[in-house]
């Protein structure tokens, strides 16, 4: 079986599992009541992790599939800042002085927060919670957008792990996506949050964007190399122009079909492994032998949520601002996506919650299948089912069409362990996606059929 025939047999749409059920499934059944009972019925000793979202940014990139928008004044910068603050009192609350391992700045670009509120926030969230001494901190950068006082301020957050978007280096790319950065600007922020003493960087890479090619990929990720970043994510572009209207304004004949985005893929792997020495993570992560995700990786303790792969194994996520998702041992909650919605429920004193999912006995054993698939490349479904003392038929049943995939040499399966190899490895959302019940149903509220992006 050639590239090509992998390529045209498994490039569907299939989700990319950062959570189960995914977040297309969520629906208005679960409200701020039910969120708040949820809250008020953690375990105490349960510890946590902290997601606060901040919808902004200084430019707008033409590929950009996160929630957010070009807010240049600073008068709705303080506000949503205000409303963050208001909504960490909200759920302190009501869940007490909790345990806090991870707390991660995600966007947008946090950093277009004034650099007074990110502290002040910081320090209330110091204050509510017992963050401990080696909890991650982690934070997105824009690297064209760090001032100096921004700069100073994740000195005083206590900042332990930053992500750099990096993207793409190649010029015409650049122009393409309406993002202009050069590798020097990168190098001096990697070297600026260096120098306040953070140890731990992140990049993010992207394939399969207009006008890229096999070697001006390569090209990105060597010249990355010089970074000398402990991870680096590698994000296959998803084009969704149904859902972020902005992406229209790329022109569709410039994109890299399904094989070239395959090809390209690998391109940015061997360079990362041969050149770089990083190991592959997942499905598509890097990290130096030396990082804690490659150990985590190595030792079967990864874990996958909003943010990615993760080593955070707190049971716990609560998402705070516009759009955050929040994951409880009870399900899923989502905040509202619009900045005035969000904005109307936290002024009167509510949660801001739009829909969730409350995860069934069965959405578990399927999750934690979906998560060890993801993470390990490996799961044990017979073992799986007794662990969650469910019958393990379903799974059975569902992992039959595995012996296509074997045959295919994606994985190989032994009637009970199926473990995806490395020629897989580009298609383990494939994998994932056989275990998944919600796959063909409509979403609950809508009635629409979720649209993914491309697989490979
Ligand atoms: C939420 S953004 C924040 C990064 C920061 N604002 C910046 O641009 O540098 C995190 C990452 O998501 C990735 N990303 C955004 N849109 C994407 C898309 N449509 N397809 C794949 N990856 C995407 C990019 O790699 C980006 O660095
Ligand atoms: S990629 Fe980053 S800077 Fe660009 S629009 Fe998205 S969040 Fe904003």
């Amino acid at each position: 079986m050639t590239n090509a025939d992998l390529i045209a047999r498994y490039d569907g749409r299939v989700p990319r599992y950062t959570s189960y059920p995914t977040a297309p499934h969520f629906s208005a059944a679960v409200g701020p009541d039910r969120y708040g009972a949820w809250l008020r019925d953690l375990a105490p000793d349960v510890p946590i992790s902290l997601y606060l979202h901040v919808p902004f940014c200084d430019r707008l990139c033409l590929y950009c599939g996160c929630n957010t928008g070009v807010v240049r004044h600073e008068a709705p910068r303080r506000a949503y800042a205000a409303l963050l603050e208001r909504e960490v009192r909200l759920v302190a609350a009501q869940m007490g002085r909790r345990r806090v391992s991870h707390v991660h700045w995600g966007g947008g670009t946090p950093t277009t927060l004034p650099a007074d509120c990110l502290t002040g926030l910081m320090a209330s969230v110091r204050t509510l919670f017992d963050v401990t001494d080696d909890a991650e901190i982690a934070i997105e950068l824009d690297p064209t957008a760090l001032p100096t006082d921004r700069l100073a301020a994740l000195a005083a957050m206590g900042v332990t792990r930053v992500s750099l978007g990096v993207q793409d280096l190649n010029p015409a790319v650049q122009r393409a996506i309406g993002r202009l950065q050069s590798y020097e600007e990168t190098e001096a922020c990697a070297q600026a949050v260096r120098g306040i003493g953070v140890r731990a960087i992140n990049l993010d890479l992207i394939y399969g964007l207009p006008l890229q090619t096999e070697q001006s990929v390569a090209e990105t990720a060597r010249r990355a190399l010089g970074l000398e970043a402990g991870r680096v994510a590698v994000f296959g572009y998803a084009h969704v122009p149904w859902m972020k209207r902005h992406q229209a304004l790329i022109q569709e004949a410039t994109l890299p079909g399904a094989q070239a985005r395959f090809d390209q893929r690998a391109a940015i792997g061997r360079v990362l492994e041969q050149e770089g020495g990083y190991l592959p993570v997942g499905l598509d992560h890097y990290a130096r032998p030396d990082d804690a995700l490659a150990q985590a990786a190595h030792h079967r303790q990864l874990h996958r949520s909003f943010q990615g792969y993760t080593t955070d194994a707190a049971p716990a996520l609560i998402g705070l601002g516009a759009s955050a998702i929040g994951c409880l041992p009870q399900g899923y909650i989502q905040n509202a996506t619009r900045v005035p919605d969000y904005a109307q429920a936290i002024r009167a004193g509510q949660a801001a919650t739009m829909r969730g999912v409350a995860l069934s006995a069965e959405d578990r054993l399927r999750r934690a299948v979906i998560e060890q698939v993801m993470c390990d490349l490996h799961a044990d479904l017979p073992g799986l089912a007794r662990a969650h003392q469910a019958d393990p038929a379903p799974l059975l049943a569902a992992a039959r069409r595995l012996e296509g995939f074997a045959r295919d040499g994606l994985v190989s399966w032994d009637g009970a362990m199926v473990r995806v190899t490395e020629a897989g490895r580009p298609f383990v959302r494939n994998v994932a996606a056989l275990f998944d019940a919600y796959l063909n149903q409509h979403n609950a509220d809508n009635d629409t059929k979720p649209r993914h992006a491309q697989a490979v």
